[in-house]
């Protein structure tokens, strides 16, 4: 990249920091752009000088990879960095050009694909583009920030009790983890693939045999009957850039028995967590759900959680217009 470009792009990096800020304290600072599958897309202003930017993305999601249960095996992600005023009209651009960089690209028109941006949730301004262009808000990144004053005890649910998952507890903590992925296949994320309950249970036992496996259960007349498993921050650097605030934790995995929902193992299970988590002093909890979903936003937001990131997609790829 020659020396002028560079400038106008830390210029550009560092005014769109000073945007996030503004906007929510609980972003972080724009990280450097990623190398993309082509040349930066690059928005003019009317004065003829750099406005904003964006790079385009590709990911080939391996059959192999569990990874590829959770959305389309062909992903192209957008980056995009733009710092001005007006921020509807330069997202509409920069999408513009985007739609017809991908129609270019042989492997963006299949239909095991997606085209997808991760947008700020307080940032309002771009929506309209987003809409326009036929992208969906399909699952949003929340946080949760460690509280000021004492954390509160876990609460306790009637004739439940929770417990950490062990080696012994594979079949019960997969029975619950596949009825999750199932539940969610309703709102468009996952996709169940012909390795994933042989992935799940892969997963599943190399983290039940660690020593401290961060899986707990809760029990109800001897029934394993709710999930939760989380990420300690060691664990969870592929997304602790996503905030300002660190050390960051994930909670990865949430399920309650149908039968046994609203009577209070969830809360039971998510302030067990939140009282390890305030113990040792972790910023911000992390953790995905589907915009979609009646029972998780609700939930979430009662338990302290709020919006960081919203992902906005298009699948197949060829459904950006
Ligand atoms: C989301 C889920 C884990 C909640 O578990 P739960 O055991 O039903 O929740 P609780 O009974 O402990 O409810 C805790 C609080 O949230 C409220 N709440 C829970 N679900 C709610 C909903 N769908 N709408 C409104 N409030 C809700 C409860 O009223 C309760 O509030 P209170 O503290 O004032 O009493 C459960 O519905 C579930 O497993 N859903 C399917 C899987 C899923 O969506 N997982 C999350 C994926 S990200």
């Amino acid at each position: 990249m020659p020396w002028v470009v560079r400038e106008a792009v830390r210029d550009i990096n560092r005014a769109v920091g000073r945007r996030w800020r503004a906007i929510d304290p609980l972003l972080p600072d724009p990280g450097t752009l990623p190398a993309g599958c082509g040349a930066p897309l690059v928005v003019t202003g009317d004065n003829g000088r750099m406005a904003g930017l964006g790079v385009c993305v590709h990911q080939r999601i391996p059959p192999q990879s569990l990874n590829q249960t959770w959305g389309a095996a062909d992903r192209f992600t957008l980056v995009p960095r733009l710092p001005g005023q007006d921020i509807a009209a330069s997202a509409g651009l920069l999408l513009s050009q985007w739609r017809d960089h991908l129609a270019g690209i042989g492997a963006a028109r299949g239909p095991d694909t997606s085209a997808s941006v991760v947008w700020p949730s307080l940032d309002i301004s771009g929506i309209q583009a987003l809409l326009r262009h036929g992208l969906q808000p399909l699952t949003v990144i929340a946080a949760r920030t460690r509280p000021n004053g004492p954390p509160s005890p876990p609460r306790r649910a009637f004739g439940a009790t929770i417990r950490p998952a062990g080696p012994a507890d594979e079949e019960r903590v997969l029975d619950l983890e596949l009825r999750l992925i199932r539940y969610d296949l309703h709102f468009g994320g996952p996709v169940w693939r012909e390795a994933t309950a042989r992935l799940v249970r892969d997963e599943v036992r190399a983290s039940l045999t660690k020593t401290d496996p961060w899986t707990w259960l809760a029990e109800r007349n001897g029934r394993a009957v709710g999930l939760l498993v989380a990420q300690p921050p060691q664990e969870a650097g592929w997304i602790a850039g996503m905030t300002s605030k660190s050390p960051a934790a994930y909670l990865q995995t949430m399920f309650v028995d149908a039968q046994e929902r609203g009577t209070g193992i969830g809360a039971a299970l998510v302030r067990n967590l939140h009282v390890r988590l305030d113990g040792m002093g972790v910023a911000a909890t992390l953790l995905h759900h589907s915009q979609v979903n009646p029972l998780s936003a609700p939930f979430w937001y009662r338990m302290g959680y709020r919006p960081l990131w919203t992902s906005w997609e298009a699948r197949p790829a060829s459904a950006l217009r």
